[in-house]
């Protein structure tokens, strides 16, 4: 029998929470303990601990085509590279005024800039999305993520209900059973079509 190699393969998890090790970043690890299960690597990056500026409109991204944003004093380049390199991408966001936060909101508005310029760099990639809400607005937050991803080429990795789970104060969410059914849903999804792109 000829059994088919794997590549090492890793999935990196951006949180945008401004709130380090809160709700989101509790839905991104369920996802990440499926893919380690299975022997996926996993890195996990936390906006709160990171500055991302927004995108100034300069366009120069555009016009010099070297995978990167001409602001070079914040963690961007470094996100973008890192995401590059992946396999896969988690995007993480707790719902704020009925969307992305704004950490998260400049990460997506630089990248698409820098993509535009730079088209297919994630592509064939495989992406989901996370949202963490205390009641209201998960819906437009998971679309905004989902866009991203699907305008850049990517596979998008679905579960048993959209990514979302219901919690407030840290630690909530784990009281949202469906919640976390689906979290642990989705990274056996997104472990089961990596290493069907993966094989031989
Ligand atoms: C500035 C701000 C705006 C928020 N807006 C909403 C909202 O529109 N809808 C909602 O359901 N929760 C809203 N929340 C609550 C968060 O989504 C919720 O507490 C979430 O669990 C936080 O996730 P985190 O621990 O990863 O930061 C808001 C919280 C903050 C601080």
């Amino acid at each position: 029998m000829i059994k088919s190699k794997l590549k090492s393969m890793k999935v990196i998890g951006i949180n945008g929470s401004p709130r380090k090790d809160g709700n989101t970043s509790i839905l991104i690890r369920t996802v990440f303990d499926e893919l380690m299960k299975q022997g996926i690597e996993t890195e996990l990056i936390q906006l709160s601990e990171k500055n991302i500026e927004g995108c100034k409109a300069c366009r120069a991204c555009h016009k010099n085509k070297n995978k990167q944003c001409v602001i070079t004093d914040d963690f961007f380049n470094e996100c973008l590279a890192k995401m590059a390199a992946s396999d896969g991408i988690i995007l993480g966001s707790p719902v704020y005024s009925a969307n992305v936060t704004s950490q998260m909101k400049a990460l997506l508005d630089r990248a698409s800039m820098v993509l535009a310029g730079n088209k297919g760099l994630l592509k064939h990639k495989v992406g989901a999305s996370v949202v963490a809400a205390r009641r209201g607005g998960a819906i437009s937050a998971f679309d905004t993520l989902n866009h991203f991803l699907h305008s850049k080429e990517m596979f998008l990795v679905g579960s048993s209900y959209w990514n979302m789970a219901y919690g407030n104060a840290i630690g909530e969410v784990e009281n949202d059973r469906e919640g976390i059914e689906n979290m642990e849903n989705l990274g056996q999804n997104m472990a089961w079509i990596l290493k069907k792109i993966h094989s031989d």
